[in-house]
């Protein structure tokens, strides 16, 4: 049974990031404590500057962590062990896109890099905070997969890989974690607008030789909903996946994407 959705200690990386800062800002505000992990320590700063103005009582970690390196990882729970005794809720955002290009052409660094801050990132995480979760007690971890990773998208085999590779390690956390009442889920986001987004329509809108207004017209034309959603979207799919009302979902897989794809 699930216990208290507030008062939790809730871990999140990405904390930087577009959707990493809507989770810190919506668990902050329902009173849980949250440690934000990011490995862009200037904005991270930032972000919790401003999560403590709004927040005068929250209880907030900045933690320096770079997920795709064993020794940050280990480092980050040596810092969030010293701050709580369990965390309730681990939230894996932080990812990154690769450069596009077709696969013969796409130098070996970047498909490894773009695996280990995307996929081994998870892994090294839930490997190292799954001992912090207390059993039947609500605990619960939620990743960020993508629509990119529902299917294979030309130009992107090293997105698309780690992300599909995240559906499915989230698929057997949930199995191995059943037993200890601790659950696991993904939400795999369409076109979201953040800084993520943007990036990616201004570097097509410069090869293209157009706008970045023409080339937001072409793409969200091709989103049913009409929009790039906003983050808010995909952190309110994190936090009914992380609270009592999901108590019953488990290795369960939920698209957020304004009906770019039907899966
Ligand atoms: N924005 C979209 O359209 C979209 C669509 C589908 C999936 N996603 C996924 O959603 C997640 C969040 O994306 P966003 O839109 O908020 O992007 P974002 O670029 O705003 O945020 C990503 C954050 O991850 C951090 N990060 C990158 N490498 C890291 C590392 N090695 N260690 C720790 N932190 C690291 C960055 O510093 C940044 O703060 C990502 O996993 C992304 O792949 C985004």
């Amino acid at each position: 049974m699930e216990t208290s959705t507030t008062g939790r200690t809730v871990v999140i990386t990405g904390a930087s990031g577009g959707m990493g800062r809507e989770a810190a800002h919506r668990y902050a505000g329902l009173g849980d404590r949250v440690a934000l992990l990011d490995v862009d320590g200037g904005v991270l700063a930032s972000v919790a500057e401003a999560l403590h103005a709004e927040f005068p009582d929250a209880d907030l970690l900045e933690v320096v962590c770079d997920v795709a390196s064993p020794e940050s990882v280990d480092a980050a729970r040596e810092a969030v062990d010293a701050w709580s005794d369990r965390v309730d809720v681990l939230v894996l955002i932080a990812g990154v896109v690769q450069k596009a290009g077709p696969i013969t052409e796409l130098p070996i660094e970047e498909w490894d890099r773009t695996q280990n801050i995307n996929l081994r990132g998870v892994f090294l995480m839930a490997r190292a905070f799954i001992p912090a979760m207390p059993s039947h007690a609500g605990a619960s971890i939620v990743t960020i997969g993508s629509w990119y990773g529902r299917s294979g998208h030309a130009l992107f085999s090293a997105y698309c890989a780690s992300k599909a590779g995240v559906i499915n390690l989230t698929q057997t956390i949930a199995g191995e974690l059943a037993e200890k009442g601790i659950r696991a889920n993904v939400v795999c986001p369409g076109n979201i607008d953040t800084q993520m987004h943007r990036k990616a329509l201004e570097d097509e809108a410069a090869s293209r030789g157009i706008t970045f207004d023409e080339m937001k017209a072409i793409e969200w034309a091709k989103i049913p909903l009409g929009i790039a959603g906003p983050a808010s979207t995909i952190i309110d799919a994190v936090e009914f996946l992380s609270s009592a009302k999901a108590s019953y979902v488990t290795g369960a897989s939920i698209d957020v994407n304004g009906g770019v794809l039907f899966h």
